[in-house]
């Protein structure tokens, strides 16, 4: 049974980001509620920093932080409503935001811009990060310039240094607490059982959209949220697309398909790719392949260890790539000189990872200055090196054109050292093969 994060772990984090603000406030605000087009609405999801220190699920909600006064944690939300409820669901309210969400004080949310001067009096540095509503930028920085004039007059500093919030709250976000850790771990066991469903379906013949609605359709039976990103189901050189969401041709025996899809449980999402033969059994030149990448990924989850720099993933993935590709014949001379000029991009075009959470790509700087910085245990992230041959590359052997493979895990850093989370999901050419063929 998985221990839902509770009202006190969301006030732990509170108290966590109210001790990083010191003297500063910060103003996290809900992403807007899209429609998908007429009256059609997608699910909301909330933003995941506002999820992070608040647990509020529902659109139209801003969260003030004040950490210098009584009243430290404010919430606007949308207030009870009886007939919009009736369309979109029972509000928690004013109420449920001091009851049950810990807020020390609440407003409705129209009542954001008039509020604001008087409760960020004070604060000459706010959180917020402008540029992604416009219409909410428009009431903050016009409630801030209207506390101009009384400023003067009665004294007290106002806001006009501005800071994004995200820099605080991903550092948080960053080092898993045990509750999140579980919430990845079902996240990961749900998605590995459904790459195994996805190998045993995808036959020649099946369409790439019954792959994705067999992954999905796991994923929600399981009781996970559904996908945590858009699951890519690849047959073919569609692998070499690195975002294919398309999903809408026929897999054909001989080819490859490659899926990421990862289920997102309790708004914590795992990220996991592998790529299976169709037919049930890698060609030679597919296998060649995919040992190579295997290789680099098994090599660069070795160095998610504390301690090492987060870049050193990369640079082993890169040169173990770089190897295999020159030993293959699908790049010329010397793997060193390949890497710094850089010609092994043809082929591996993005990172190796990212930090893994709420977020796919979750919070959490990868760089302090131009150093790369330092793993520490309870840091999750993903080790995916992959190799993409276009079907036009006339560069490389025929044999290896139209490939694309990716291999994808999901990776706890402890003080033991990696802790693999989707190790379940087969990866090895012969396990993989047999789970094909079940
Ligand atoms: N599924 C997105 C990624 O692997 O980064
Ligand atoms: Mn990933
Ligand atoms: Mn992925």
């Amino acid at each position: 049974m998985l221990t839902p994060i509770d009202a006190t772990a969301f006030a732990a984090r509170r108290a966590r980001f109210l001790e990083g603000l010191g003297q500063d406030a910060a103003l996290l605000v809900a992403p807007p509620h899209h429609h998908r087009n007429a009256d059609t609405e997608y699910r909301y999801r909330q933003s995941s920093d506002l999820v992070y220190l608040t647990g509020w699920e529902d659109p139209e909600v801003v969260a003030l932080f004040r950490p210098l006064s009584d009243q430290p944690f404010v919430l606007f939300v949308q207030p009870k409503d009886p007939e919009r409820e009736v369309w979109t669901g029972i509000r928690e309210g004013v109420a449920g935001a001091k009851e049950r969400y810990g807020a020390d004080a609440a407003y409705p949310i129209h009542e954001l811009a008039s509020r604001l001067p008087a409760l960020l009096m004070g604060y000459a540095t706010l959180h917020y990060r402008p540029g992604e509503d416009l219409v909410m930028d428009r009431s903050v920085f016009g409630a801030i310039r209207s506390m101009a004039k009384p400023a003067a007059r009665n004294g007290g500093e106002i806001p006009w240094r501005f800071v994004d919030p995200g820099r605080l709250v991903g550092e948080l976000r960053l080092r898993k607490e045990p509750a999140e850790l579980a919430l990845l771990r079902e996240a990961a066991r749900i998605s590995c059982d459904a790459h195994v469903r996805a190998m045993g379906t995808g036959r020649p013949g099946v369409a790439e959209y019954e792959v994705e609605a067999v992954v999905d359709g796991h994923f929600r039976r399981q009781g996970g949220n559904g996908p945590g990103y858009t699951t890519i189901v690849g047959g073919g050189k569609n692998a070499c697309i690195l975002h294919y969401v398309t999903n809408r041709e026929p897999l054909r025996d001989g080819d490859l398909c490659l899926v990421d899809a990862g289920c997102e449980v309790n708004y914590y999402t795992a990220d996991i790719t592998r790529t299976w033969p169709v037919g049930g059994r890698f060609s030679g030149a597919q296998r060649q392949l995919y040992e190579v990448v295997l290789a680099a990924q098994i090599d660069a989850i070795d160095a998610a260890r504390v301690g090492r720099p987060y870049r050193e993933m990369h640079d082993i993935a890169v040169r173990r790539l770089t190897e295999g590709m020159v030993r293959l014949g699908i790049l010329q001379g010397d793997v060193t000189e390949n890497i710094h000029n850089e010609s092994f991009k043809r082929y591996y075009m993005h990172g190796t990872g990212h930090w893994l959470g709420l977020d796919v790509h979750d919070a959490g700087v990868y760089w302090h200055g131009f150093k790369s910085r330092t793993l520490e245990a309870g840091m999750v992230l993903t080790v995916e090196p992959g190799l993409y041959i276009p079907p036009d590359d006339t560069l490389a052997p025929e044999a290896f054109r139209g490939i694309g493979i990716r291999i994808e895990d999901d990776i706890h850093v402890t003080a033991d050292g990696p802790e693999n989370l989707t190790a379940a999901c087969p990866k090895q050419v012969d396990d993989v093969e047999a789970a094909c063929r079940a």
